[in-house]
């Protein structure tokens, strides 16, 4: 018995591989606040990234990820680099026979994915993927009240993700409001009508934000209305440009009533004077889904101690994928687009 409370107590030996925004922020998270975690190495190649993050955090760095692989000592990686790098990353550590947590998307075509997903479950090693708002205690909420019938059969569903600036529109490649951004909303619509498949995505996008770029391909403010085959219509929205910070909000309305996520607002901190009343609201998303991102590595930690598949799988990233793809493939069209259609390339 003391032997089985030991096991559950020892942390998760993890190695993060990517030490750029996100990585910083999830190492930090992990070093700090994830109980069931320890942070045993960190690896960037960028010159510099990896070294000051692991001399902050004081664990190991490494320039090469083969070699954050290699090490023994590390039982878990924890995937923050660029999108790009995710699908070859996730096959190497799982060769290496390592549990994987990888951020979003998991790759950028669903054959990068299978690919994923089929070298995890022939390492036998779990995979899960950073849907981090199914972490956030109102969106983890809606959830439960949906599963349980008390919203009744969706009807109308809203997922919304408004960021707050585009910083380098030129270092933005094309179609990153679908593959990054939405990429969130598609799997929060998907995941708060379950049991649901979306038949048709139509998709419309602009570079209101940043006009200058809409020739290179970059577009900042989109719109997608996809639906499902119970009926429901769910509308996608996103902009690259909040003036006022950075906000995520959902809405799932259904027979029996509505849930509504979201307000933006940093505390419950209301300042009433003669002007009018007057909230902070939140300016980031490692602001805004700290809690999220910690209570997701408590389920990621969680999984890998009892030898279990995560709560959120390559599955859901592949769906979520399928409808960015649909999305990019409607605007190029102009045109509604079945989904069973979307070119898995
Ligand atoms: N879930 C969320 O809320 C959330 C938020 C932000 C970013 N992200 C995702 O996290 C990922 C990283 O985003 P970011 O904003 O931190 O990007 P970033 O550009 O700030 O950092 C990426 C880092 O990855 C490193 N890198 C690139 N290729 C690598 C490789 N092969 N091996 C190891 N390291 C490599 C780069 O040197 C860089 O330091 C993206 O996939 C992004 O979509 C998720």
């Amino acid at each position: 018995m003391l032997g089985a409370s030991a096991a559950l107590s020892t942390p998760v030996r993890v190695g993060l591989v990517g030490a750029g925004r996100i990585g910083t922020s999830h190492a930090t998270l992990l070093a700090r606040h994830v109980p069931g975690a320890e942070l045993v190495a960190v690896a960037d190649p960028r010159p510099g990234a990896a070294e000051g993050l692991a001399a902050e955090l004081g664990c190991r760095s490494l320039s090469d990820p083969a070699a954050l692989f290699a090490d023994p000592r590390v039982e878990a990686v924890v995937i923050t680099a660029s999108s790009t790098a995710h699908a070859d990353l996730i096959v190497a550590a799982a060769a290496a026979r390592k549990a994987v947590f990888c951020e979003k998307p998991m790759g950028l075509t669903v054959d990068e994915i299978d690919r994923a997903v089929a070298a995890a479950a022939a390492a036998g090693v779990p995979l899960q993927v950073g849907f981090n708002r199914r972490f956030s205690a109102d969106f983890a909420g809606a959830h439960r009240l949906v599963v349980d019938g008390a919203v009744g059969t969706p009807q109308l569903m809203r997922s919304l993700t408004r960021d707050p600036g585009l910083a380098d529109p030129g270092g933005v490649p094309p179609w990153t409001i679908f593959l990054q951004t939405l990429i969130h909303d598609f799997d929060t619509l998907l995941w708060l009508n379950p049991g649901a498949e979306p038949c048709t995505v139509y998709a419309t996008a602009d570079a209101l934000v940043a006009p200058t770029y809409r020739d290179a391909g970059l577009l900042d403010t989109a719109v997608v209305v996809i639906t499902f085959d119970n009926g429901a219509i769910a509308v996608a929205e996103a902009s690259f440009s909040a003036a006022y910070g950075y906000d995520v909000r959902g809405e799932v309305f259904g027979s029996h009533g509505m849930v509504a996520m979201g307000d933006g607002a940093r505390s419950s901190l209301v300042h009433s004077t003669s002007a009018g009343r007057h909230i902070e609201t939140v300016r980031g998303d490692v602001e805004l889904f700290r809690d999220a991102y910690i209570a997701e590595f408590v389920e990621f930690t969680d999984a890998v101690r009892e030898k279990r598949p995560p709560a959120v799988t390559g599955q859901d990233a592949r769906r979520a994928l399928v409808l960015a793809l649909a999305s990019i493939e409607s605007v190029r069209a102009g045109a509604p687009v079945p989904v069973e259609k979307v070119d898995p390339r």
